[in-house]
């Protein structure tokens, strides 16, 4: 049986750079609208976790390990056991019930509204936009945004729920995101607040969040071929 290493290509002691590369190229190539087919997409996806998984363990499994702090002072702290962010070394444990408000990048694109704008999330309240575009649910403990989403009833974008690519991508305008298995999003880019939906995790109590960000110019070559579900339910 393929060791996760084998499926990646990679060898054992690659390096974190080297495992992310490689798992992208690998998830292009087995996306079924490349050629590939469901069966390999998630036998990709799975190795990478477990290498990830292993990564962590190695590490210890735990903040500490890491010399992270503990859970951050805004997480409510009635909620279990913290998960481990693997990319900041950090605890953080999802809020228990946060409330989202979500306006749709298209909308404001179509506006003619600034990300940056102060004023952004009331201007698309006035708006009266559809629910598409404009408006609130709640993501329950342990439900990523993109689930959460889901399960309202909404079409968000996506591609490879795995970390790989951007087509998931948010712009966090208020509140915070947490997500473990993060590796596409360069740096500059998490500085900007750029969060992906398919893994992350809300860890305060009210969050503002643009969704389908993945048409920012600079997101367009960390993008892939949107799966399926996306090409027959989203209007984007
Ligand atoms: S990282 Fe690809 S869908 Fe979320």
């Amino acid at each position: 049986m393929e060791s996760p290493f084998d499926v990646l290509g990679v060898d054992e002691d690659a390096d974190d750079g080297e495992i992310q590369r490689a798992y992208r190229e690998r998830m292009k190539d087995a996306h079924p609208d490349q050629g590939g087919s469901a069966a390999e997409f998630q036998l990709v996806r799975a190795a990478y976790e477990k290498i990830l998984a292993g990564d962590a363990e190695a590490h210890g499994g735990d903040a500490d390990a890491h010399g992270g702090d503990a859970a951050p002072a805004d997480v409510e702290p009635d909620v279990e056991t913290p998960s481990y962010d693997v990319d900041s070394g950090e605890a953080f444990t999802p809020w228990s019930e946060s409330h989202v408000e979500y306006v749709n990048y298209a909308a404001v694109d179509d506006h003619g509204w600034r990300l940056d704008d102060d004023d952004l999330f009331a201007k698309a309240e006035r708006a009266d936009l559809d629910p598409v575009n404009y408006g609130e649910f709640v993501v329950g403990a342990g439900e990523s945004l993109l689930e959460a989403a889901e399960d309202r009833g909404f079409a968000w974008p996506y591609a490879c729920r795995g970390g790989a690519c951007a087509n998931c991508a948010v712009l966090v305008v208020e509140g915070a995101l947490s997500q473990p298995t993060d590796h596409i999003l360069p740096p500059e880019m998490v500085d900007r607040d750029l969060r992906l939906s398919c893994n992350a995790v809300p860890t305060t109590e009210t969050l503002r969040v643009v969704y389908n960000v993945k048409h920012l110019p600079d997101l367009e070559e960390l993008r892939l071929p949107p799966y399926p579900f996306e090409l027959a339910h989203a209007d984007d």
